[in-house]
């Protein structure tokens, strides 16, 4: 197993590329910080990491509020005594045209991409300072990298995201933390199906599965002595999206 006993936090974890990150980096050996705000859905995914041989704890938390975070970081290093990988992976979106977006959705999404990555970002790196070194890993997104139509504000918070990462890459590298990006294009999750698609529709054939995005994850955190992982960029084969 090539991450025995690394501790991981990894947030919106409670389903799609969260729980099955989770799940893929403890079949690796992590143990796992599990946060998200509905806490019957992360019980379940303790309980799928427990039944892999690893230890798991479910930490209910809003990405958005600063306490929350503060306090999610603060349970995991009482239960863990360091954080050695941290996933920003918690995220919302939709596709609608942009003059139908409203001021309140604009907060919701920056909140929960950009702002929520920054907030952990800032709560666990004295940490990892301390320990010296760590690995964070942000799951952005191709929309993060280019415009998509309808997509404008995910658009923002996404490559918020991204310009995140490059400028902690180069801030904390020589300090042994890492910081890695992975930029799925469209994959089968609850997410993809907010464009009023339904499973197992067409549109959806062809989209990456969480599954794949959590491979990409593994490898990212990965503890290669001599390189870092900076970005990891997917398309999925229905290029129609
Ligand atoms: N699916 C795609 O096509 C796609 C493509 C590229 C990138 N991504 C990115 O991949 C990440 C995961 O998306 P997914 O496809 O797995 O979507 P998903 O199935 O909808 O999962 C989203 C996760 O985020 C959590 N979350 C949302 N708001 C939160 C909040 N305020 N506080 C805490 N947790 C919150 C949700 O948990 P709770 O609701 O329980 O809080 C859930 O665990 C997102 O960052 C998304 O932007 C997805």
């Amino acid at each position: 197993m090539r991450l025995d006993g690394k501790i991981v936090l990894i947030t919106g974890a409670s389903r799609g590329i969260g729980r099955a990150s989770a799940l893929a980096l403890a079949r690796e050996g992590a143990h796992i910080v599990a946060a998200a705000r509905t806490a019957p859905d992360l019980a379940r995914v303790v309980g799928e990491v427990e039944a892999l041989g690893r230890k798991a704890l479910a930490v209910p938390t809003d990405v958005t509020d600063s306490d929350a975070v503060a306090a999610c970081v603060g349970r995991a290093i009482v239960a863990f005594g360091r954080i050695d990988i941290l996933v920003n992976n918690a995220g919302v979106g939709g596709y609608r045209p942009f003059l139908e977006w409203s001021e309140a959705d604009y907060d919701r999404i920056m909140a929960t991409n950009a702002k929520s990555s920054w907030l952990f970002c800032r709560a666990v790196i004295p940490h990892m300072r301390a320990q010296k070194g760590g690995h964070i890993i942000n799951v952005a997104s191709v929309a993060g990298l280019s415009g998509y139509p309808s997509e404008a504000i995910y658009c923002m918070s996404k490559s918020a995201q991204v310009a995140l990462s490059q400028a902690l890459d180069r801030e904390f590298y020589q300090e042994n933390i890492k910081v890695s990006l992975v930029c799925p294009g469209g994959v089968e999750t609850f997410f993809a199906l907010g464009d009023g698609r339904t499973a197992g529709e067409d549109k959806l054939r062809g989209f990456s599965t969480a599954e794949d995005v959590a491979e990409a994850v593994v490898l990212a955190a990965l503890p290669h002595a001599r390189s870092r992982i900076v970005n990891i960029v997917m398309r999925p084969m229905n290029e129609m999206t």
